[in-house]
């Protein structure tokens, strides 16, 4: 196993609270995937994937999408597709694309990666990147991209704040991504539209295995010449698949149905952080939640022992000794909120 600190059980699992990637696909869904018009992706062929490239980049409002299998693929496409090997791309250094995806712009693209301090609301400060931008001196990594994230730890980064940074990264002469793993909890958050939030942004990525609820797949979009770039990459990094038209029919039925459902998410993280609020011993403020992630800080040496009991009862809960996160999503009810109070509550009591 290599997944440090999260629970796993042999008990029949009645509550899966470690991430909104454990979505199982809906029966609808899966009828739609199973209905699908599929050819071979590679020649272009798919219709059912042609038209997801081309709703998602319509939806962020950009000229050509790219279906990929992950959002780690999606982030090292973009990467290496904006950048040259010897290049650097400034990051959030709490950012997923920094922290959480093996280093692949450095392993594969030849590309460094320069962490810019992250703030406990998640966005980067304008006078950081600036100083991480690097002169044009011999000695030095030619600064190319920016990456930016949005959801970053359940945290809604606003649209000032993201033309805020888009522009300070464009002075600078970069090119500005986005991470959008959890984009459209911000966008729903936000009560705008997705093309909005990300005007001044080049290139997305769009997941849609997290809240979406699909079993796989993300879509990198930004301009038309990128992509093209960026649909070679794709297949360098052995990303080429035949007939995904099944998957890509799974995220068009994501964004009929799985967007506005989002604000329930929201809803529970919020009535799980009241109800934890309420808990003596451990520390909750409903006040941090802003979509479907609510952090729970523990006594020392207890996390272990909480996660274990709790598994033992088929609920399962990530990793972490001080913190660990708790994730609404699809496959959460308001029931399963009350539940999972009522079971922590009654651990601590
Ligand atoms: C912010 C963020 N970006 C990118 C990813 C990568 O997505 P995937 O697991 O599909 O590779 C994740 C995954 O959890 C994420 O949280």
């Amino acid at each position: 196993m290599m997944y440090a600190g999260v629970a796993k059980t042999n008990q029949p699992v009645r509550l899966d609270m470690r991430s909104d990637t454990v979505t199982q696909p809906t029966a609808d869904m899966r009828q739609a995937m199973a209905g699908a018009a599929v050819g071979d992706d590679v020649y272009g062929d798919d219709p059912t994937v042609n038209a997801l490239q081309d709703r998602v980049a319509q939806l962020l409002g950009k000229e050509a999408g790219l279906f990929v299998a992950t959002g780690t693929q999606s982030n090292l496409c973009a990467t290496l597709a904006h950048c040259q090997r010897g290049d650097e791309i400034l990051v959030g250094d709490s950012y997923h694309i920094f922290r959480d995806e093996a280093g692949g712009a450095a392993v594969l693209g030849g590309v460094m990666m320069a962490p810019v301090p992250t703030t406990s609301s998640g966005t980067m400060r304008p006078e950081d990147i600036a100083n991480t931008v690097k002169p044009d001196d011999a000695h030095c990594a030619m600064s190319r991209l920016l990456c930016l994230e949005n959801t970053v730890a359940g945290n809604v980064q606003t649209v000032a704040s993201i033309n805020q940074l888009a522009a300070t990264g464009h002075a600078h002469g970069l090119a500005v991504h986005l991470d959008g793993a959890r984009l459209m909890n911000a966008v729903v958050k936000l009560n705008t539209s997705a093309a909005k939030v990300v005007e001044n942004v080049d290139t997305v990525s769009l997941c849609l295995s997290k809240g979406l609820g699909t079993p796989a797949g993300a879509v990198l979009v930004g301009p038309a010449d990128f992509i093209r770039r960026a649909h070679r990459i794709r297949k360098l990094v052995g990303g080429g698949m035949r007939q995904i038209g099944v998957l890509a029919a799974a995220g068009l039925y994501a964004l009929d149905h799985h967007i506005d459902r989002l604000a329930d998410d929201h809803d529970n993280a919020l009535r799980l952080a009241e109800g934890l609020a309420q808990v003596a011993s451990i520390h909750v403020n409903p006040d941090d939640v802003q979509t479907n992630m609510v952090f729970m800080q523990l006594p020392d040496g207890a996390a272990d022992g909480l996660r274990n009991h709790l598994a033992e009862r088929g609920i399962l809960l990530g990793g972490g000794s001080k913190q660990i996160r708790l994730v609404t999503h699809l496959d959460v009810t308001q029931d399963d909120v009350a539940l999972l109070v009522t079971e922590i509550s009654d651990y601590f009591g």
